[in-house]
């Protein structure tokens, strides 16, 4: 994989035409661009429309988790939007994992086009060891999070996204052709701002990632390009 196609660049902006302007100005160096809740809500299919048909592809992270009927309707509805990648959260079930699985494939059998990959996440980096338990959850985090892990993969999901601090215990438990996705990416060189829990773009591919969710490092540069293609450079130093 080309080092660019492993960047996602995080589209944590407002409106569309602010999302307009960055795929101006990086569509031609990043892979990736995603499409999160808040976007989506202010600029709606619109927004997809604008990265795909600048021939770039549209993770979107919209994190579905309904009946498995509703979700297999979003399911269609994001295929017909041309999305390349989309999030359902895991802990919707087997039965619901699956339904998004089929809906996928039907969808985009029948308009021919490339099947979408369905990411699951797992636990969110939100909440911690101390909020399981009134949610009812017994098992400590880090066996929580493997649980949804190896059942989501049992039933064929296309990939993860996890922190890259979870990797080691992670990476093991998923197997290709499923991807692992990490956000939390701060270059040596970049602000820490909000993330805590870390890695540099070549330790995160280096213990296994497949694909980085980046945001501030790259919007908030100075030279956003060249900040790219600083991460490019770390990401070909890991040597995956
Ligand atoms: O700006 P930054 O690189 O921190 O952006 C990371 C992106 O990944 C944001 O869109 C954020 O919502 C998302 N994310 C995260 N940490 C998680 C899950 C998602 O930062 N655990």
């Amino acid at each position: 994989m080309a080092a660019r196609d492993r960047i996602i660049f995080a589209l944590d902006v407002g409106d569309l035409d602010s999302a307009r302007k960055w795929v101006e100005k990086i569509g031609s160096h990043v892979g990736w661009f995603k499409v999160g809740l808040e976007l989506f809500s202010a600029a709606g299919p619109a927004v997809v429309d604008l990265i795909t048909s600048s021939g770039l592809k549209c993770f979107l992270d919209l994190k579905f988790h309904d009946i498995p009927n509703t979700v297999a309707g979003a399911v269609r509805s994001a295929v017909r939007l041309n999305a390349h990648m989309m999030t359902i959260h895991i802990s919707g079930g087997p039965e619901m994992i699956r339904a998004a699985l089929a809906a996928a494939r039907e969808e985009s059998e029948s308009l021919k086009v490339p099947r979408p990959r369905i990411i699951g996440v797992s636990v969110l980096t939100s909440l911690g060891r101390d909020d399981l338990p009134g949610l009812g959850i017994s098992r400590p985090l880090q066996e929580q999070v493997s649980g949804l892990v190896e059942l989501a993969c049992g039933e064929g999901i296309d990939g993860i996204v996890c922190s890259p601090a979870d990797l080691p215990f992670v990476r093991p438990r998923v197997p290709e052709p499923a991807v692992i996705i990490t956000p939390g990416i701060r270059p040596g060189w970049s602000e820490k701002g909000d993330q805590k829990r870390i890695a540099t773009p070549e330790s995160a591919i280096r213990d296994g990632a497949d694909l980085m969710v980046i945001g501030r490092p790259i919007s908030q540069a100075q030279d956003p390009v060249r900040a790219i293609e600083m991460i490019v450079r770390e990401v070909e130093a890991a040597g995956r």
